[in-house]
């Protein structure tokens, strides 16, 4: 089954076909970020109009590159929420246009399903699994229970791991979207040279403002005291805090519900950081961890076909009348 997908709940226009969910014929993203630097993060109105030049000719690339035409695609896929509505309404009403007119299935995936899912075009994993949901928006625990099934058990009650990453590399001077330039510098620097608060939070749920505050601070301080920060130091002693803080409520979580196998997805799952915390985690706890190849863990479109197949599987189809939704439960289906 071939699945022609659409994403574009925040700065990246993607478009992609894939084959049973797992063989990826075409995966084609035209980010936004270069536009989006200029004011220092993602500007919603820019970003929808944006999607609306950009997507015609990213699902025709998407099509050309895995050598089919829109009637030989047995399916289409939209991420219909979360995101930012304006960018997400472009994807929905265009993927709506192209199912009904060629007369195939439109399909509805979630975001953070979507994300979840992009272990399944690199690797053999297979619910029931814990999965490590970190993103510019989300920082998520999910119970996967099976493909189509989730139980969140923790979640961010502030700044999503990305939101932060992307504010303290702010306050250092890197560019817009700042993860990738702090995971660098980190690379170089003393994690321990700075002492960084670790937040107190319940259960399973996360907190990132308290340390993202924490680093603006001492940036702030320096500089009203003519003082300059070590950059690396202090890229290394946060990046170091968010891994220990991720890596401790994953741990937890997969003792307390006997997990062998953990996932690591989304945006923040590309810093190596990040990669090499979950995986001494999961060496030191016997269980197996999957992390989808880097140009995977950001926003893209394969994904969205991934989850879309087994949506598929389980039914879950969508008609003319699919909105796009700002903020949904991973738990909520399309309608
Ligand atoms: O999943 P994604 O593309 O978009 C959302 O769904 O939010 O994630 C984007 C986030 C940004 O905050 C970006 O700075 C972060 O992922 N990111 C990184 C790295 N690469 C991307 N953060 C830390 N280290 C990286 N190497
Ligand atoms: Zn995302």
């Amino acid at each position: 089954m071939k699945i022609l997908s659409i994403e574009s709940s925040c700065d990246e226009t993607a478009a992609a076909v894939v084959e049973d969910g797992k063989r990826i014929c075409s995966n084609v993203v035209l980010s936004q970020a270069l536009t989006h630097g200029k004011f220092g993060g993602v500007v919603p109105e820019i970003a929808s109009r944006m999607h609306a030049e950009g997507i015609y000719d990213v699902t025709a690339n998407a099509l050309s590159d895995a050598g089919v035409t829109l009637s030989e695609i047995d399916a289409v896929a939209v991420t219909f929420a979360p995101g930012l509505v304006g960018a997400l309404l472009v994807g929905v009403s265009f993927a709506k246009a192209l199912a009904f007119t060629a007369g195939k299935p439109l399909i509805p995936v979630h975001h953070i399903a979507g994300h979840i899912a992009a272990n399944y075009l690199s690797s053999d994993l297979a619910p029931p699994y814990l999965a490590l949901v970190v993103s510019g928006g989300h920082t998520s625990l999910v119970r996967v229970t099976d493909y189509t099934e989730f139980e969140l058990i923790g979640r961010t009650t502030d700044d999503a791991a990305g939101e932060a990453f992307d504010k303290a590399a702010r306050v250092l001077g890197f560019p817009y979207p700042g993860g990738v330039y702090i995971d660098n510098a980190a690379k170089t620097g003393n994690p321990k040279a700075y002492r960084l608060p670790k937040p107190q939070v319940e259960g399973y749920d996360f907190s990132f403002s308290g340390l993202k505050t924490a680093v603006v601070n001492i940036a702030h301080t320096a500089s009203m005291k003519g003082e300059k920060i070590n950059a690396e130091d202090l890229a290394a002693s946060f990046q170091s805090k968010v891994c220990e803080i991720l890596a401790e409520k994953t741990e937890r979580a997969a003792k307390e519900f006997s997990y062998t196998k953990v996932s690591l997805c989304g945006g923040v799952a590309a810093n190596s950081g990040v990669r090499a915390a979950l995986s001494k985690m999961c060496i030191d706890n016997g269980c197996k961890l999957y992390i989808p190849p880097v140009n995977l863990c950001g926003d893209n479109a394969a994904m969205i076909a991934a989850q879309a197949y087994y949506e598929y599987l389980s039914g879950n189809t969508a008609d003319e009348y699919l909105n796009a939704l700002a903020t949904l439960p991973l738990t909520k289906k399309a309608r």
